[in-house]
C-alpha cells in the first residue's frame, strides 16, 4: 500500500484517529519538503556533512548548540535565517567548506516537524527531494507491494504545498511501473499531477514567496532532478547518508 499525507494536518489527524493502535504502523516512511528543508538536507549531506539533527523549536536548537559548540545551528522561520543561528535553510549556503564533517541541528516552519512526525508513524524515515528522486525510488523498490508505505510531504503552513505533491507524485509513478501497488486516493492524485507535469514546476504559493524573498537560485537548484543521488535515513534522531 501507498499512502500519501499531503499536508501535516492530515497526518495529525490520522494519528489522532488511530490513537488506540499507537504503533507505528507503516514500514517506510518518505518525507518530503521540496521546498525547502529536505533539498537543504540532501545537499548537506551530499557535500559530506556528518549529520542533521531535525528539531522542531528554536530553544530546542539552542540547548543543543549550548551542550555541544561544535555543532551548526540553521534554519529559518517566514523563510529567513533565525537571528543568531550560522545558516538559514538555503540549501545552497551549504557548501562543502561551510559543512564538511559537521553536525547541524535544523528547524524550519514545516520540514523538520514533518520528519520528526514521520518517525512516530514508521519503522524507517527517509529524505525525498528531487535532488535524490531516484536514489529513494530504488530503495522503496526493494521492498514488496505488500509493504506498507507512508509518504508525508511537509506541505506549507497546514496546506497542500503545490512542489510537494509533485515530488510525491513522482516517486510513486516511478515505483509502480509494472508493479501492482494499492494506492491512497492522495497518492493517485499526486501521481496524476506528476504523470501530467512530467517535470517540476515551481509555480506554488511557497516557491512565489521564496522568489519574493530573493531566493531564486534554491529554487533553481531545488528542481535539478536526481543531481545529488544519495540516500539519507533518520537513525536515533540524526539524518545521515546510507552508504
Ligand atoms: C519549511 O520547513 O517550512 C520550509 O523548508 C521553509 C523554507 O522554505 O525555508
Amino acid at each position: 500500500m501507498i499512502y500519501t499525507f499531503l499536508s501535516p494536518r492530515e497526518a495529525q489527524e490520522w494519528m489522532i484517529e488511530q490513537r488506540e493502535l499507537f504503533v507505528k504502523q507503516f514500514n517506510v516512511s518518505v518525507v518530503i519538503d521540496v521546498l525547502r528543508a529536505t533539498s537543504t538536507v540532501i545537499t548537506a549531506l551530499s557535500n559530506g556533512a556528518k549529520s542533521i539533527i531535525p528539531v522542531s523549536t528554536v530553544e530546542q536548537a539552542l540547548d543543543l548548540k549550548h551542550r555541544h559548540t561544535e555543532y551548526i545551528i540553521a534554519g529559518e522561520r517566514g523563510g529567513v535565517k533565525i537571528e543568531g543561528f550560522q545558516l538559514g535553510n538555503s540549501p545552497t549556503e551549504y557548501t562543502e567548506a561551510v559543512v564538511r564533517d559537521k553536525t547541524i541541528v535544523l528547524t524550519t516552519s514545516n520540514g523538520t516537524n514533518a520528519i520528526i512526525h514521520a518517525s512516530n508513524l514508521a519503522e524507517r524515515v527517509l529524505i525525498a527531494s528531487f535532488l535524490n528522486l531516484t536514489t529513494v525510488v530504488h530503495e522503496l523498490d526493494g521492498y514488496d507491494s505488500s509493504t506498507n508505505i507512508i509518504i508525508v510531504c511537509a506541505g506549507n503552513n497546514g496546506e497542500i504545498s503545490y512542489e510537494d505533491t509533485q515530488v510525491a507524485g513522482a516517486i510513486i509513478s516511478k515505483l509502480i511501473k509494472g508493479r501492482v501497488h494499492y494506492l491512497s486516493d492522495s497518492s493517485k492524485i499526486a501521481m496524476k499531477l506528476w504523470d501530467a507535469l512530467k517535470k517540476p514546476d515551481f509555480s506554488g504559493e511557497h516557491a512565489k514567496k521564496l522568489s519574493q524573498l530573493g531566493f531564486d537560485k534554491d529554487l533553481e537548484l531545488c528542481q535539478k532532478v536526481d543531481y545529488m543521488p544519495i540516500l539519507a535515513e533518520l537513525r536515533d534522531g540524526k539524518i545521515i547518508k546510507v552508504e
